[in-house]
């Protein structure tokens, strides 16, 4: 069972492009794909840098640190230098708030 948290109202979300949160004491960024809505852990599996601060390039977030890419949806790595997924999390749009999932 999930325990969903609230973060923000999603009319503070940017437009198709990636924000740093903090929720519950975790960095998380939150990216806007059109009307979809996704959350990963912030920082980089690579090194030390937060990808609030990279490139979002439709579903792909590019780190600033060394260009690896991660998908998203997923947190999945597309792009070297980035051979490890960061953390994904569920998100919720409901009553004009966004909510994640952190498990
Ligand atoms: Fe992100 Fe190296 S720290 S690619």
């Amino acid at each position: 069972q999930a325990e969903w948290t609230d973060v923000l109202a999603a009319s503070e979300l940017p437009a198709d492009d990636v924000i740093g949160v903090e929720v519950a004491g975790r960095d998380i960024a939150l990216y806007t794909v059109g009307e979809a809505v996704y959350a990963t852990d912030n920082l980089c599996s690579h090194g030390n840098a937060r990808l609030c601060d990279g490139f979002l390039d439709g579903h792909e977030i590019e780190c600033p640190l060394h260009q690896g890419k991660f998908d998203v949806r997923t947190g999945a790595p597309t792009c070297a230098p980035v051979t490890e997924p960061v953390v994904s999390y569920p998100v919720r749009i409901e009553n004009g708030r966004v909510w994640l999932a952190l498990g």
